[in-house]
């Protein structure tokens, strides 16, 4: 049965998931690129993008859970990019390059309707206007009995999880403060949503936690 996973999700230790301010130069917003100090040296993140090497270990043996047992996955247009409003052109086809690692379909939330995007190596992005129920309907449709991935950002999560429509919660907890930007927790009773945290692994670079929904 599908069950629908955010993986590798992380977040500074006053709960930021993004910096503020997104640019091209800064896709996870100002000072929110060291979020990711955990997972960028892993075996598991240059393998994701085509490379070798790399550390071992236990945020590596985490981190290589990303894209696992998946076919269909699910973003925010924030997280496809820093582009806001009605699409000024085709041009902008994500932040990944010609061949981006999520070789499957993509289905990304927006308010602004675009043709799909056929990438190298099996991704296809597709925009959906109608909502998280919509988007959530097509994918688990195309993942064909796998999981469903939602990759972030924070608006797209946090409205996945308010819906109690996440089964699985992977949050890294990085030990970096932002101060301002995207919070990915504030407000949400995930008590009374049914979470509870059922992993909780610290490592030298990060804290790990899984929050799983009980059915
Ligand atoms: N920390 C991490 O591990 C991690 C992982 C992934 C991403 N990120 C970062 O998170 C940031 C993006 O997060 P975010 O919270 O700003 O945005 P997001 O969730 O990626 O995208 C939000 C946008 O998606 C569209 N959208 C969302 N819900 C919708 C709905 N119900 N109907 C229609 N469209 C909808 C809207 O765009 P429009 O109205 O403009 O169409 C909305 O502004 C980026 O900086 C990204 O790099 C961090």
């Amino acid at each position: 049965m599908t069950r629908v996973r955010v993986h590798n999700f992380t977040i500074s230790l006053d709960g930021y998931g993004a910096g503020p301010l997104q640019t091209r130069e800064d896709p996870l917003g100002v000072g929110g690129e060291a979020l990711h100090d955990w997972f960028i040296p892993t075996r598991a993140f240059q393998r994701i993008n085509g490379k070798a090497g790399g550390t071992t270990g236990v945020d590596d043996d985490i981190a290589a859970r990303f894209g696992e047992g998946v076919g269909a996955w699910i973003m925010g247009r924030n997280m496809f990019g820093p582009i806001r409003g009605p699409w000024p052109d085709d041009a902008w086809r994500g932040w990944w390059g010609k061949n981006p690692p999520y070789h499957g379909p993509v289905f990304v939330l927006t308010h602004h309707a675009r043709p799909p995007i056929q990438m190298e190596g099996g991704t296809v992005f597709h925009f959906v206007t109608g909502g998280p129920r919509e988007a959530l309907g097509r994918a688990t449709e195309a993942a064909e009995g796998k999981d469903v991935q939602i990759g972030g950002g924070v608006a797209t999560i946090r409205q996945y999880l308010e819906a109690g429509l996440i089964d699985e919660l992977h949050v890294a907890i990085a030990p970096r403060l932002l101060g301002s930007g995207e919070h990915l927790l504030y407000g949400l009773d995930l008590p009374a949503l049914s979470y509870e945290c059922t992993t909780h692994v610290p490592t030298a670079a990060a804290t790990h936690v899984v929050l799983t929904r009980r059915q």
